[in-house]
């Protein structure tokens, strides 16, 4: 069928969506890192989980290695936004390495509530997904057996600690809001006096995300969140799409929308994870109206004005 037989798309756009301000801040570093030092700059992990950012700065010379024995001597190394084990840095001092710490603030704030919690001889449950590199670089920051790393309800129900225990919770910035009040909840109920960070240590950005595919996905038949398969924030956005009841799917880019997921839909909940670039949700929006005269619904829960300061030595 060619597109003028067939009914209309409405596109109900999440605002917000897509970069949020520790990525651009992430990005801008490794940017400015190969203006300042020239290529090759090396980055530790993914600057940020998206593979058509990571193609990007490729091109301009970026060199990504997973650890910092792939990192020559003479060379400048950026640390990812998810943020490193302190031994990470430390070894970097070690060989004497010209790096930069990329890590979103947000995630550093965390790193420093543990600090100050460990001062106060408090054990540490951290609420994360394992594996995660932010959660690796949170354990990361103190001694092993100092952090107990909880993913679910059940876990809390075999933590080997009693209500006396001087405990205190923490958690990773890009969890699902819905998810960690109940295992906070039932951290609360089994151990009364644990302490709370101040404020919540899930971001804004991942909120924010979280609230708009609230908003839009029970209006839609079908929801596209563009974001990698290991952005734990994006995966977060296909859960609440699915809770309201909506078909998610989770793409990277728009040429992996097949013609027959649009079939019966007459409306698309279209949104973007916070390492996921404005350009690759204008080629999902282009690729939809190849097919279907659509047409395009900003659904708007806030509004946006994070910004964060770069490190000072890429500042000039
Ligand atoms: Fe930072 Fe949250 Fe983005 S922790 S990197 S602002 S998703």
């Amino acid at each position: 069928a060619s597109r003028s037989d067939l009914p209309g798309l409405t596109i109900l756009i999440a605002a917000p969506r897509g970069f949020c301000a520790g990525v651009d801040r992430a990005i801008e570093i490794v940017e400015r890192a190969l203006e300042k030092y020239g290529a090759p700059v090396y980055v530790r992990h993914e600057i940020v989980h998206n593979r058509y950012v990571v193609e990007g700065l490729k091109a301009k010379g970026a060199i990504f290695v997973e650890e910092l024995d792939e990192v020559p001597d003479d060379a400048p190394v950026v640390f990812s936004a998810h943020g490193v084990p302190k031994a990470v840095p430390a070894e970097a001092e070690r060989r004497k390495l010209l790096y930069v710490d990329a890590t979103c603030p947000l995630v550093s704030k965390v790193h420093r509530q543990a600090e100050r919690l460990l001062e106060k001889d408090r054990h540490i449950l951290f609420i994360g997904h394992r594996g995660h590199p932010e959660v690796i670089g949170t354990m990361g920051q103190v001694e092993p057996g100092q952090m107990t790393l909880v993913e679910t309800v059940e876990d809390v129900t075999n933590l080997p600690f009693d209500s006396e225990d001087n405990l205190a919770f923490l958690t990773q910035t890009t969890l699902s809001v819905d998810d960690t009040a109940e295992i906070i909840r039932a951290l609360q109920e089994r151990f009364p006096s644990i302490a709370a960070p101040k404020a919540e240590d899930i971001c804004y950005a991942t909120s924010n995300r979280q609230a708009a595919v609230k908003e839009l996905a029970p209006g839609s038949d079908l929801v596209l969140v563009i974001g990698a398969p290991n952005s734990s924030n994006s995966l977060r956005l296909v859960e609440v799409a699915e809770r309201c009841g909506t078909p998610a799917r989770l793409i990277q880019r728009a040429q992996e929308i097949q013609p027959e997921w649009l079939e019966g839909v007459g409306t698309v909940g279209l949104t973007a994870g916070a390492s996921a670039p404005e350009t690759l949700v204008r080629e999902v929006v282009a690729k939809l109206s190849e097919w279907r005269e659509i047409e395009e619904r900003p659904i708007l829960v806030t509004e946006e004005k994070m910004t964060f300061k770069l490190p000072r030595e890429l500042v000039d």
